[in-house]
Protein backbone atom coordinates (compact mmCIF):
# COMPACT_ATOMS: atom_id res chain seq x y z
CA UNK A 1 0.00 0.00 0.00
CA UNK A 2 1.32 3.58 -0.83
CA UNK A 3 2.38 5.51 1.86
CA UNK A 4 -1.00 8.08 2.89
CA UNK A 5 0.32 11.65 3.09
CA UNK A 6 -1.63 14.99 1.31
CA UNK A 7 -1.65 14.30 -2.45
CA UNK A 8 0.27 16.67 -3.98
CA UNK A 9 -1.73 19.25 -6.79
CA UNK A 10 -0.60 21.30 -9.68
CA UNK A 11 -3.29 24.25 -10.32
CA UNK A 12 -2.86 25.68 -13.92
CA UNK A 13 -5.00 29.16 -13.88
CA UNK A 14 -6.13 30.61 -10.95
CA UNK A 15 -3.96 33.60 -10.51
CA UNK A 16 -5.33 37.25 -9.61
CA UNK A 17 -8.57 38.05 -10.54
CA UNK A 18 -9.71 34.41 -11.63
CA UNK A 19 -13.39 32.66 -10.79
CA UNK A 20 -12.69 29.28 -10.51
CA UNK A 21 -9.29 28.30 -9.90
CA UNK A 22 -9.60 29.64 -6.43
CA UNK A 23 -12.21 27.68 -5.61
CA UNK A 24 -10.19 24.66 -6.88
CA UNK A 25 -8.19 25.16 -4.61
CA UNK A 26 -9.90 25.68 -1.82
CA UNK A 27 -12.42 22.55 -2.29
CA UNK A 28 -9.96 20.38 -2.94
CA UNK A 29 -7.81 21.11 0.76
CA UNK A 30 -11.45 21.02 2.35
CA UNK A 31 -11.03 17.02 3.44
CA UNK A 32 -7.22 17.43 4.29
CA UNK A 33 -6.25 15.12 1.62
CA UNK A 34 -5.00 17.29 -1.11
CA UNK A 35 -2.49 20.19 -0.70
CA UNK A 36 -1.57 22.74 -3.41
CA UNK A 37 2.30 22.45 -3.70
CA UNK A 38 2.75 23.96 -7.45
CA UNK A 39 0.94 26.17 -10.11
CA UNK A 40 1.47 27.66 -13.01
CA UNK A 41 -1.60 30.68 -12.38
CA UNK A 42 -1.93 32.91 -15.14
CA UNK A 43 -0.38 33.15 -18.35
CA UNK A 44 1.66 36.07 -17.14
CA UNK A 45 4.79 34.67 -15.26
CA UNK A 46 5.11 37.42 -13.12
CA UNK A 47 0.94 37.03 -11.81
CA UNK A 48 1.56 33.47 -11.51
CA UNK A 49 4.79 33.87 -8.73
CA UNK A 50 2.36 36.76 -7.73
CA UNK A 51 -0.23 34.25 -7.20
CA UNK A 52 2.20 31.91 -5.77
CA UNK A 53 3.50 33.96 -2.90
CA UNK A 54 -0.32 34.24 -1.74
CA UNK A 55 -1.05 30.61 -1.82
CA UNK A 56 2.24 30.41 0.84
CA UNK A 57 3.49 27.90 -2.23
CA UNK A 58 7.53 27.09 -2.36
CA UNK A 59 8.34 30.21 -4.97
CA UNK A 60 10.27 28.13 -7.53
CA UNK A 61 7.40 25.96 -7.90
CA UNK A 62 5.11 28.90 -9.19
CA UNK A 63 5.87 28.19 -12.71
CA UNK A 64 6.06 30.93 -15.84
CA UNK A 65 4.62 28.21 -18.02
CA UNK A 66 2.28 24.99 -17.66
CA UNK A 67 4.85 23.10 -20.08
CA UNK A 68 7.42 24.04 -17.43
CA UNK A 69 5.85 23.04 -14.06
CA UNK A 70 5.18 19.28 -15.81
CA UNK A 71 8.83 19.23 -17.21
CA UNK A 72 10.64 20.28 -13.61
CA UNK A 73 7.66 18.46 -11.50
CA UNK A 74 8.03 15.30 -13.41
CA UNK A 75 11.98 15.26 -12.08
CA UNK A 76 11.12 15.97 -8.57
CA UNK A 77 11.32 13.22 -6.35
CA UNK A 78 8.46 15.11 -4.57
CA UNK A 79 6.41 16.27 -7.84
CA UNK A 80 2.80 16.47 -8.16
CA UNK A 81 0.79 13.48 -7.96
CA UNK A 82 -1.84 15.61 -10.33
CA UNK A 83 -2.99 18.25 -12.56
CA UNK A 84 -5.53 20.58 -12.10
CA UNK A 85 -6.79 22.79 -15.41
CA UNK A 86 -9.09 25.62 -14.31
CA UNK A 87 -8.10 28.17 -17.54
CA UNK A 88 -10.50 29.19 -20.44
CA UNK A 89 -11.50 26.17 -22.03
CA UNK A 90 -9.28 26.65 -25.49
CA UNK A 91 -6.46 25.10 -22.98
CA UNK A 92 -8.18 22.48 -21.47
CA UNK A 93 -6.67 19.84 -24.23
CA UNK A 94 -3.12 20.91 -24.35
CA UNK A 95 -2.78 20.89 -20.77
CA UNK A 96 -4.57 17.52 -20.44
CA UNK A 97 -2.24 16.08 -23.04
CA UNK A 98 0.83 17.54 -21.50
CA UNK A 99 0.01 15.97 -18.30
CA UNK A 100 -0.81 12.74 -19.75
CA UNK A 101 1.97 12.24 -21.96
CA UNK A 102 4.30 13.48 -18.32
CA UNK A 103 1.98 10.49 -16.69
CA UNK A 104 0.14 12.66 -14.22
CA UNK A 105 -3.26 12.65 -13.65
CA UNK A 106 -6.16 15.08 -14.52
CA UNK A 107 -8.46 17.05 -12.92
CA UNK A 108 -9.87 19.68 -15.25
CA UNK A 109 -13.00 21.84 -15.07
CA UNK A 110 -15.66 21.91 -17.80
CA UNK A 111 -16.26 21.81 -20.62
CA UNK A 112 -13.49 19.10 -21.16
CA UNK A 113 -12.28 20.47 -24.74
CA UNK A 114 -13.41 23.27 -27.15
CA UNK A 115 -14.72 20.99 -29.51
CA UNK A 116 -15.80 17.84 -29.83
CA UNK A 117 -13.18 16.81 -31.92
CA UNK A 118 -10.79 17.57 -29.31
CA UNK A 119 -12.48 15.86 -26.98
CA UNK A 120 -12.45 12.19 -28.95
CA UNK A 121 -8.46 13.21 -29.04
CA UNK A 122 -8.59 13.63 -25.45
CA UNK A 123 -11.04 10.46 -24.68
CA UNK A 124 -7.88 8.54 -26.87
CA UNK A 125 -5.30 10.07 -24.74
CA UNK A 126 -6.90 9.47 -21.34
CA UNK A 127 -7.21 5.67 -22.50
CA UNK A 128 -4.03 5.53 -23.88
CA UNK A 129 -2.54 6.81 -20.69
CA UNK A 130 -4.66 4.70 -18.29
CA UNK A 131 -4.62 7.14 -15.89
CA UNK A 132 -7.38 9.00 -14.35
CA UNK A 133 -9.25 12.20 -15.31
CA UNK A 134 -11.54 13.60 -13.75
CA UNK A 135 -13.96 16.60 -14.55
CA UNK A 136 -15.65 19.05 -12.26
CA UNK A 137 -19.74 19.20 -12.86
CA UNK A 138 -19.94 20.51 -9.45
CA UNK A 139 -23.71 19.82 -8.98
CA UNK A 140 -22.63 16.03 -9.07
CA UNK A 141 -21.40 16.52 -5.88
CA UNK A 142 -24.17 17.88 -3.55
CA UNK A 143 -26.02 15.78 -1.16
CA UNK A 144 -29.29 16.62 -2.71
CA UNK A 145 -28.15 15.78 -6.18
CA UNK A 146 -27.07 12.29 -5.10
CA UNK A 147 -30.52 11.55 -3.21
CA UNK A 148 -32.38 12.58 -6.47
CA UNK A 149 -29.94 10.21 -8.32
CA UNK A 150 -30.35 7.46 -5.94
CA UNK A 151 -34.66 7.94 -5.77
CA UNK A 152 -34.37 7.58 -9.47
CA UNK A 153 -32.22 4.66 -9.60
CA UNK A 154 -34.53 2.98 -7.06
CA UNK A 155 -37.74 3.69 -9.42
CA UNK A 156 -39.02 5.59 -6.74
CA UNK A 157 -41.44 7.71 -9.30
CA UNK A 158 -41.85 4.38 -11.53
CA UNK A 159 -40.94 4.83 -15.18
CA UNK A 160 -39.64 8.65 -15.87
CA UNK A 161 -42.06 10.12 -18.36
CA UNK A 162 -40.78 13.49 -18.20
CA UNK A 163 -38.13 16.18 -17.70
CA UNK A 164 -37.14 19.34 -17.34
CA UNK A 165 -34.07 21.18 -17.05
CA UNK A 166 -33.27 24.81 -17.00
CA UNK A 167 -29.99 26.95 -16.10
CA UNK A 168 -30.49 30.86 -16.19
CA UNK A 169 -28.27 33.57 -15.53
CA UNK A 170 -28.66 37.24 -16.19
CA UNK A 171 -24.95 38.88 -16.03
CA UNK A 172 -24.63 38.59 -19.93
CA UNK A 173 -27.96 40.83 -20.52
CA UNK A 174 -25.20 43.66 -21.56
CA UNK A 175 -22.45 43.25 -23.71
CA UNK A 176 -20.06 42.76 -20.84
CA UNK A 177 -17.12 41.56 -22.92
CA UNK A 178 -16.62 45.03 -24.29
CA UNK A 179 -15.92 46.72 -21.50
CA UNK A 180 -12.54 44.54 -20.36
CA UNK A 181 -14.64 42.06 -18.23
CA UNK A 182 -11.98 39.33 -17.89
CA UNK A 183 -14.89 36.28 -17.70
CA UNK A 184 -17.13 37.82 -20.43
CA UNK A 185 -14.06 38.70 -22.69
CA UNK A 186 -13.02 34.49 -23.24
CA UNK A 187 -16.86 33.52 -22.67
CA UNK A 188 -17.50 35.73 -26.13
CA UNK A 189 -14.54 35.18 -27.71
CA UNK A 190 -14.90 31.62 -29.98
CA UNK A 191 -10.89 31.55 -29.71
CA UNK A 192 -11.06 30.97 -26.42
CA UNK A 193 -14.43 29.45 -25.91
CA UNK A 194 -14.92 26.78 -28.20
CA UNK A 195 -18.26 26.47 -30.48
CA UNK A 196 -20.22 27.04 -27.25
CA UNK A 197 -21.31 30.16 -25.79
CA UNK A 198 -23.93 29.60 -22.62
CA UNK A 199 -24.39 26.01 -24.13
CA UNK A 200 -20.96 25.21 -23.45
CA UNK A 201 -20.51 27.14 -20.17
CA UNK A 202 -23.67 26.39 -18.59
CA UNK A 203 -26.00 24.25 -21.07
CA UNK A 204 -23.39 21.47 -20.30
CA UNK A 205 -23.94 21.76 -16.80
CA UNK A 206 -27.54 21.08 -17.29
CA UNK A 207 -27.41 18.22 -19.87
CA UNK A 208 -24.90 16.51 -17.32
CA UNK A 209 -27.19 16.99 -14.72
CA UNK A 210 -30.15 15.83 -16.44
CA UNK A 211 -28.31 12.37 -17.30
CA UNK A 212 -26.64 12.39 -14.11
CA UNK A 213 -29.63 12.12 -11.92
CA UNK A 214 -32.24 10.32 -14.30
CA UNK A 215 -29.63 7.67 -15.30
CA UNK A 216 -31.38 8.23 -18.49
CA UNK A 217 -29.26 9.56 -21.74
CA UNK A 218 -30.35 12.07 -24.60
CA UNK A 219 -30.86 10.00 -27.69
CA UNK A 220 -31.75 13.01 -29.84
CA UNK A 221 -32.31 16.96 -29.32
CA UNK A 222 -34.41 19.72 -30.90
CA UNK A 223 -32.55 22.92 -30.27
CA UNK A 224 -32.77 26.80 -31.29
CA UNK A 225 -30.08 28.77 -29.88
CA UNK A 226 -29.71 32.81 -30.48
CA UNK A 227 -27.40 35.33 -29.88
CA UNK A 228 -29.75 38.06 -28.09
CA UNK A 229 -26.77 41.10 -27.39
CA UNK A 230 -26.32 42.71 -30.80
CA UNK A 231 -22.68 42.15 -31.43
CA UNK A 232 -21.83 38.75 -29.04
CA UNK A 233 -20.37 36.39 -31.30
CA UNK A 234 -21.37 33.02 -29.74
CA UNK A 235 -25.19 32.10 -28.59
CA UNK A 236 -26.65 33.44 -25.06
CA UNK A 237 -29.44 31.79 -25.54
CA UNK A 238 -31.00 28.05 -25.86
CA UNK A 239 -34.46 26.45 -25.61
CA UNK A 240 -34.55 22.14 -26.54
CA UNK A 241 -36.62 19.62 -26.46
CA UNK A 242 -34.57 16.51 -25.40
CA UNK A 243 -35.73 12.70 -26.06
CA UNK A 244 -34.47 10.29 -23.90
CA UNK A 245 -33.14 6.67 -24.12
CA UNK A 246 -36.62 5.46 -22.20
CA UNK A 247 -38.70 7.29 -24.48
CA UNK A 248 -38.93 10.09 -21.86
CA UNK A 249 -39.06 13.29 -23.59
CA UNK A 250 -38.76 17.13 -22.04
CA UNK A 251 -37.02 20.51 -22.30
CA UNK A 252 -33.53 22.15 -21.39
CA UNK A 253 -33.26 25.26 -21.78
CA UNK A 254 -29.99 27.64 -20.64
CA UNK A 255 -29.59 31.23 -20.98
CA UNK A 256 -26.98 34.32 -19.72
CA UNK A 257 -29.38 36.91 -20.91
CA UNK A 258 -32.17 35.64 -18.22
CA UNK A 259 -32.36 39.37 -16.59
CA UNK A 260 -32.17 39.18 -12.88
CA UNK A 261 -31.46 35.67 -12.54
CA UNK A 262 -27.93 34.37 -10.72
CA UNK A 263 -27.52 30.75 -10.81
CA UNK A 264 -31.49 29.49 -11.13
CA UNK A 265 -30.17 25.66 -12.25
CA UNK A 266 -33.22 23.71 -11.82
CA UNK A 267 -34.24 20.11 -12.26
CA UNK A 268 -38.01 18.80 -12.16
CA UNK A 269 -37.76 14.92 -13.14
CA UNK A 270 -41.74 13.32 -13.45
CA UNK A 271 -42.63 9.31 -13.25
CA UNK A 272 -45.21 7.33 -13.20
CA UNK A 273 -46.58 8.25 -9.82
CA UNK A 274 -44.52 11.12 -8.72
CA UNK A 275 -41.76 13.67 -9.06
CA UNK A 276 -38.75 15.59 -7.86
CA UNK A 277 -37.31 18.91 -8.05
CA UNK A 278 -34.22 20.21 -7.03
CA UNK A 279 -32.66 23.80 -7.64
CA UNK A 280 -29.17 25.11 -7.05
CA UNK A 281 -30.33 28.09 -5.42
CA UNK A 282 -32.01 26.33 -2.63
CA UNK A 283 -29.07 22.91 -2.66
CA UNK A 284 -30.53 21.56 0.85
CA UNK A 285 -33.78 20.43 0.02
CA UNK A 286 -35.09 18.06 -2.42
CA UNK A 287 -38.82 18.80 -3.07
CA UNK A 288 -40.83 15.61 -3.96
CA UNK A 289 -44.66 15.25 -5.09
CA UNK A 290 -46.61 12.67 -5.27
CA UNK A 291 -49.86 11.58 -7.37
CA UNK A 292 -51.90 10.30 -4.53
CA UNK A 293 -50.00 11.80 -1.52
CA UNK A 294 -48.80 15.34 0.26
CA UNK A 295 -45.47 17.33 -1.04
CA UNK A 296 -42.54 16.36 1.02
CA UNK A 297 -39.50 18.57 1.54
CA UNK A 298 -36.16 16.19 2.19
CA UNK A 299 -33.40 18.07 3.75
CA UNK A 300 -29.60 17.20 3.25
CA UNK A 301 -27.79 15.01 6.03
CA UNK A 302 -31.40 13.63 7.05
CA UNK A 303 -31.04 10.31 8.69
CA UNK A 304 -33.79 8.59 6.07
CA UNK A 305 -32.14 9.56 3.06
CA UNK A 306 -30.14 7.25 0.80
CA UNK A 307 -26.61 6.30 1.70
CA UNK A 308 -25.50 7.72 -1.34
CA UNK A 309 -26.69 11.22 0.02
CA UNK A 310 -25.53 10.44 3.62
CA UNK A 311 -22.09 9.55 2.32
CA UNK A 312 -20.97 13.06 0.99
CA UNK A 313 -22.98 14.80 3.95
CA UNK A 314 -20.40 16.69 6.45
CA UNK A 315 -22.47 18.24 9.31
CA UNK A 316 -25.54 17.73 10.61
CA UNK A 317 -28.45 18.19 9.29
CA UNK A 318 -30.07 22.26 9.13
CA UNK A 319 -26.69 23.20 8.82
CA UNK A 320 -26.16 24.32 5.21
CA UNK A 321 -23.35 22.79 2.93
CA UNK A 322 -23.01 24.72 -0.60
CA UNK A 323 -20.77 25.29 -3.19
CA UNK A 324 -17.64 24.62 -1.98
CA UNK A 325 -18.59 21.82 0.06
CA UNK A 326 -20.15 19.74 -3.21
CA UNK A 327 -16.92 21.24 -5.14
CA UNK A 328 -14.80 19.50 -2.80
CA UNK A 329 -16.67 16.01 -2.62
CA UNK A 330 -15.49 15.61 -6.15
CA UNK A 331 -12.16 16.20 -4.87
CA UNK A 332 -12.51 13.79 -2.44
CA UNK A 333 -13.39 11.21 -4.41
CA UNK A 334 -10.85 11.84 -6.79
CA UNK A 335 -8.28 11.42 -3.94
CA UNK A 336 -9.47 7.69 -3.16
CA UNK A 337 -9.55 7.36 -6.68
CA UNK A 338 -6.40 8.42 -6.80
CA UNK A 339 -5.23 6.70 -3.75
CA UNK A 340 -6.43 3.35 -5.09
CA UNK A 341 -4.81 3.71 -8.32
CA UNK A 342 -1.55 4.12 -6.66
CA UNK A 343 -2.11 1.02 -4.62
CA UNK A 344 -3.14 -0.50 -8.50
CA UNK A 345 -6.36 -0.66 -8.92
CA UNK A 346 -6.88 0.05 -12.86
CA UNK A 347 -10.29 1.19 -13.03
CA UNK A 348 -10.33 3.47 -9.58
CA UNK A 349 -12.92 6.26 -10.71
CA UNK A 350 -16.51 5.68 -8.94
CA UNK A 351 -19.38 6.38 -11.12
CA UNK A 352 -20.68 9.65 -9.30
CA UNK A 353 -17.48 11.72 -10.18
CA UNK A 354 -18.36 12.72 -13.54
CA UNK A 355 -14.75 11.93 -15.52
CA UNK A 356 -14.01 11.48 -19.64
CA UNK A 357 -17.12 9.64 -21.17
CA UNK A 358 -19.30 12.70 -19.16
CA UNK A 359 -16.77 15.20 -20.87
CA UNK A 360 -17.08 13.70 -24.66
CA UNK A 361 -20.99 13.70 -24.00
CA UNK A 362 -20.96 17.29 -23.18
CA UNK A 363 -18.61 18.28 -26.18
CA UNK A 364 -21.18 16.24 -28.33
CA UNK A 365 -24.20 17.90 -26.69
CA UNK A 366 -22.53 21.39 -27.58
CA UNK A 367 -21.64 20.25 -30.99
CA UNK A 368 -25.56 18.29 -31.85
CA UNK A 369 -27.34 21.67 -30.41
CA UNK A 370 -25.44 23.83 -32.98
CA UNK A 371 -26.30 20.89 -35.48
CA UNK A 372 -29.92 20.69 -34.81
CA UNK A 373 -29.97 25.13 -34.68
CA UNK A 374 -29.02 24.85 -38.42
CA UNK A 375 -30.99 21.90 -39.65
CA UNK A 376 -34.13 23.60 -37.74
CA UNK A 377 -35.20 20.36 -36.36
CA UNK A 378 -34.80 16.64 -34.39
CA UNK A 379 -31.22 15.39 -34.58
CA UNK A 380 -29.91 12.29 -33.36
CA UNK A 381 -27.58 12.38 -30.48
N1 LIG B 1 -17.41 23.91 -12.57
C1 LIG B 1 -17.95 25.10 -12.54
O1 LIG B 1 -18.97 25.29 -11.90
C2 LIG B 1 -17.29 26.24 -13.27
C3 LIG B 1 -17.59 27.55 -12.93
C4 LIG B 1 -16.92 28.59 -13.60
C5 LIG B 1 -16.00 28.31 -14.59
N2 LIG B 1 -15.76 27.03 -14.93
C6 LIG B 1 -14.77 26.69 -15.98
O2 LIG B 1 -13.49 27.04 -15.47
C7 LIG B 1 -12.66 27.56 -16.49
C8 LIG B 1 -12.16 28.94 -16.08
O3 LIG B 1 -13.25 29.82 -15.91
P1 LIG B 1 -13.14 31.13 -15.00
O4 LIG B 1 -14.46 31.74 -14.96
O5 LIG B 1 -12.45 30.82 -13.73
O6 LIG B 1 -12.16 32.01 -15.92
P2 LIG B 1 -11.22 33.18 -15.42
O7 LIG B 1 -10.98 34.03 -16.63
O8 LIG B 1 -11.75 33.80 -14.19
O9 LIG B 1 -9.87 32.45 -15.01
C9 LIG B 1 -9.05 31.80 -15.95
C10 LIG B 1 -7.63 31.75 -15.39
O10 LIG B 1 -6.79 31.06 -16.32
C11 LIG B 1 -5.57 31.78 -16.42
N3 LIG B 1 -4.89 31.45 -17.66
C12 LIG B 1 -5.20 31.80 -18.92
N4 LIG B 1 -4.27 31.30 -19.77
C13 LIG B 1 -3.38 30.62 -19.02
C14 LIG B 1 -2.21 29.91 -19.30
N5 LIG B 1 -1.75 29.77 -20.55
N6 LIG B 1 -1.54 29.34 -18.28
C15 LIG B 1 -1.95 29.46 -17.01
N7 LIG B 1 -3.09 30.13 -16.68
C16 LIG B 1 -3.77 30.71 -17.67
C17 LIG B 1 -5.98 33.24 -16.32
O11 LIG B 1 -4.89 34.05 -16.00
C18 LIG B 1 -6.99 33.14 -15.19
O12 LIG B 1 -6.31 33.12 -13.95
C19 LIG B 1 -13.50 27.54 -17.76
O13 LIG B 1 -13.20 26.40 -18.50
C20 LIG B 1 -14.94 27.49 -17.25
O14 LIG B 1 -15.81 26.83 -18.16
C21 LIG B 1 -16.39 26.00 -14.30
Amino acid sequence: MTERRKLRMGLVGGGPGAFIGPVHRIAAELDGRIELVAGAFSQSPERSREAGVKFGIDPARAYANYQEMIAAESKRTDGIDFIVITTPNHLHLPVALAALEAAIPVMSDKPATATYEEALALEAAVKKSGLPYGLTHTYAGYAMVREARAMCAAGKFGAIRKVAVEYFQGWLSKPLETTGHKQAAWRSDPARSGKGGAIGDIGTHAFHLLEYISGLEVTAINATLRTVVPGRRLDDDCNAFVRMNNGAEGTLACSQVAAGELNEMRMRIYGETGSLEWRQQDPNRLIVKWLDGPEEIHHAAAGYLSKDALAVARVPSGHPEGYLEAFAILYREFADALTAWKDGNRNPLPATLPGIVAGVRGMRFIERVIESNSREGWVEF
